[in-house]
């Protein structure tokens, strides 16, 4: 068995801050101290909005963050070592995981994991590809897997996903196309990206009908009522409501989470903090109430068994992923700049993955 070095690289940031000023460090290699969990020899990170929300320090007053602080969600890799109570898992295995936000940091040489949250990587997977999927995949699973609930099924129905060439974007217009049975997906892009996004959606079920955000007026293009499902990607889903068929679903993604969501996640955020979010979110809801849609708000969840479906997927041509960019982890400068378009939310495709080895 490899033996485990008492430190490692990883991209640790010295305090709260812009992608400017995070740095390369060697820190201690984390340790299992859980019966569930896993020790993960990295291959390749995926980079996500929410790695650059933390190091700004949006969520440091629901949890308590502690410096040099490694940043990171998603890994592919492998596991050089396993907890007592873990028995789906072995040595050895090549697995991909979005790992529970108590283990976050997974920018770096080893993370860990726990078993539940952590898939074994399907073989045809590569693990940038496989390090690209996990939390934005598992975000467009349970988004939707709520919007089939609630509309009674998703099968010939409308869906609009903003932003179709984003991390979770390029997912959700896949799944719901090509999975989830739906007759039509309409998606914006920038003018830059509407041949890449078109290659990439073409074929297989369903119609995408694509919106150029920067020079058409995306309310006029749709139509009033004319959507079933809006997966509220960018924030959008106030000015969107009139598109909205009554009766018809807004999974927000995007919005700020309600008190409670936080609490969940968190344990114990401050009071105030809570009491804020659910007043916000109640709001959100009337409004949307008002106009006859059932709006409500998606954290996502790690889970093993999501990731298992999406590898699935993969393998059987419904799901492609989208890595647009990639860098070496040790290449400051290009992970630096690699976070830099991530923290903009302009101008990337799909995901940012680092490739550790
Ligand atoms: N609640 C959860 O569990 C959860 C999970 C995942 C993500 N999120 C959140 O969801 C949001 C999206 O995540 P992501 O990973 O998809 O982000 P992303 O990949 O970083 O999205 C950035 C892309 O969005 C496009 N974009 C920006 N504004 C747009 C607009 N108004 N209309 C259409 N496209 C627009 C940009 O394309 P152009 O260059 O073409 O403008 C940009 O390349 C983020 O705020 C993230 O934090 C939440």
């Amino acid at each position: 068995m490899a033996t485990i070095p008492p430190t490692m690289r990883a991209l640790a940031i010295p305090s709260f801050g812009k992608p400017s000023t995070y740095g390369l460090a060697n820190v201690p290699t984390p340790q299992i101290t859980q019966p569930d969990e896993v020790l993960i020899k990295i291959h390749a990170a995926g980079v996500n909005p929410i790695d650059t929300k933390v190091a700004e320090g949006a969520l440091k007053m629901a949890h308590k963050y502690t410096f040099p602080l490694v940043l990171g969600h998603d890994a592919a890799g492998t596991i050089v070592a396993v907890g007592s109570a873990v028995n789906s898992l072995k040595v050895g295995d090549q697995v991909f995981t979005r790992v529970p936000i108590h283990d976050a940091g997974t920018m770096a040489e080893y993370c860990l994991s726990t078993a539940s949250a952590t898939a074994l990587k399907p073989e045809f997977m590569s693990f940038a590809d496989a390090a690209s999927i996990p939390l934005v995949g598992l975000t467009v699973l349970q988004v939707i897997r709520r919007a089939e609930t609630q509309l009674g099924g998703l099968k010939g129905k409308t869906a609009y996903v903003p932003g179709g060439l984003s991390g979770v974007g390029s997912v959700a217009v896949q799944l719901l196309k090509n999975v989830f049975g739906v007759k039509k997906v309409i998606t914006t892009l920038s003018t830059g990206k509407m041949e890449r996004a078109k290659d990439l959606f073409k074929g297989g079920e369903g119609e995408v009908v694509y919106i150029d955000y920067t020079k058409e007026n995306v309310s006029s293009a749709i139509g009033a009522g004319n959507v079933d499902f809006m997966f509220d990607t960018m924030n959008g889903a106030i000015e969107s409501l009139p598109l909205i068929r009554k009766g018809g679903v807004i999974v927000s993604i995007s919005r700020t989470p309600s008190g409670e969501e936080l609490k969940k996640k968190f344990g114990s955020p401050p009071w105030f903090m809570v009491v804020v979010l659910n007043l916000m979110d109640q709001v959100t809801k009337w409004r949307a109430g008002r106009n006859g849609v059932n709006y409500s708000y998606l954290w996502m969840e790690a889970d093993a068994k999501g990731l298992d479906d999406l590898g699935r997927w993969v393998g059987e041509g419904k799901l492609k992923p989208l890595v647009g960019r990639t860098a070496k982890l040790e290449d400051e400068a290009a992970v630096k700049s690699g976070y830099e378009e991530v923290y903009s939310a302009k101008g990337g495709v799909g995901k940012f993955v680092v490739e550790v080895i």
